[in-house]
């Protein structure tokens, strides 16, 4: 069932044309990333989809109604976490949940029972007591996605949230955000990060400069670039003439020596790994290590945009 809809959305901001037609569809129960680098339109397309601004042409439908003639239809139903921290950073975390409950509408017992609960899966239940502005960035990009819960959504939007945080934090929402979606929690979710996206999404609209270049599963995605797989070998000693025996099997494009490993390349080198092993056996060398690379998104962007994700 689709559960958005966004129709060849634009929107300039005088001169700027930050979104020039935006279209894709988000299935109930997605994980649907938008992956883009700094300026590619991803924030002004879920401020047009939140109901926040209004877009220059284009439409937007959730569950077939028109959310830009009706926007009360899918507020109640729609969670948003800002790329920008939206917190009161000298009132506790706790007095933080209750105003954005209050937002919501909630109020009293229930108010207080799904506090309870939102801190519990952000993980913040021992320090709800405390002062926002004595968090680490990490706990308060927690409290911003524990806003946006409270109100148990069906749509969760997420812009950017493990945006300048440790690892451990980061680890946090990612997995945060797969339980939620086992849930029952429909997600779009925004990053310029590569692995995330691939970490979490079954859908990827890949954008830059306010255009989708290209979007599909992982598998479609990847499947763009006839990019070639590597595997990167360490062996014990290295003879002359194993890269001309190692060119010689069928399905390897190259093979060269690169500082002390080797690296094998082809376009499904992966499958013929015993042979290659075999050859290395043979000439009696001994592998200490063996590293297998895969084309991923980065590569699909570079081939299709000729610059990296990330500058
Ligand atoms: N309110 C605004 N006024 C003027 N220009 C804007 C405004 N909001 C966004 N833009 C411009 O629109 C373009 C797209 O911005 P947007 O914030 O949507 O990108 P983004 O993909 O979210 O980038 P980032 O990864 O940096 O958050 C940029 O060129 C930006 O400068
Ligand atoms: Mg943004």
């Amino acid at each position: 069932m689709v559960l958005l809809k966004v129709v060849n959305l634009h929107k300039s901001f005088g001169g700027t044309k930050a979104v020039e037609g935006i279209s894709f569809e988000v299935g109930r129960g997605e994980v649907f990333g938008l992956l883009g680098p700094n300026g590619a339109g991803k924030s002004t397309t879920i401020s047009i989809i939140s109901t926040l601004i209004l877009p220059t042409d284009g439409e937007v439908y959730y569950k077939g109604v028109n959310i830009l003639k009706e926007p009360n239809s899918v507020r109640r139903n729609l969670g948003v976490v800002p790329q920008d921290i939206a917190l009161y950073p000298t009132l506790t975390g706790y007095e933080n949940l209750r105003f954005w409950g209050n937002m919501y509408g909630l109020k009293g017992a229930e108010l207080k029972k799904r506090i309870n609960e939102v801190s519990e899966i952000i993980g913040l239940n021992g320090r709800l007591k405390d002062r926002v502005d004595k968090y680490s960035g990490g706990m308060k990009r927690r409290l911003n996605i524990g806003a946006a819960l409270l109100h148990k959504p069906e749509l969760l939007i997420m812009d950017e949230p493990t945006a300048g945080i440790d690892p451990q934090s980061r680890n946090h929402i990612l997995d945060t955000v797969l339980d939620l979606n086992r849930q029952g929690v429909t997600i779009i979710y925004t990053s310029h990060y590569m692995e995330e996206v691939e970490y979490l999404c079954s859908r990827i609209c890949i954008m830059d400069q306010g255009r989708i270049i290209a979007s599909g599963t992982q598998e479609e995605l990847v499947g763009l670039v006839k990019g070639e797989t590597r595997i990167n070998l360490k062996l014990d000693r290295i003879d002359r003439d194993i890269l001309q025996s190692l060119e010689a099997i069928n399905g390897v494009a190259g093979a060269e020596l690169v500082q002390d490993e080797i690296a094998v390349s082809g376009e499904n080198v992966d499958m013929i790994l015993a042979d290659i092993i075999g050859i290395i056996a043979e000439h009696g060398m001994r592998i200490s290590s063996i590293d297998v690379s895969k084309p991923n998104l980065e590569s699909v962007f570079l081939h299709l945009t000729g610059k990296a994700l990330r500058d």
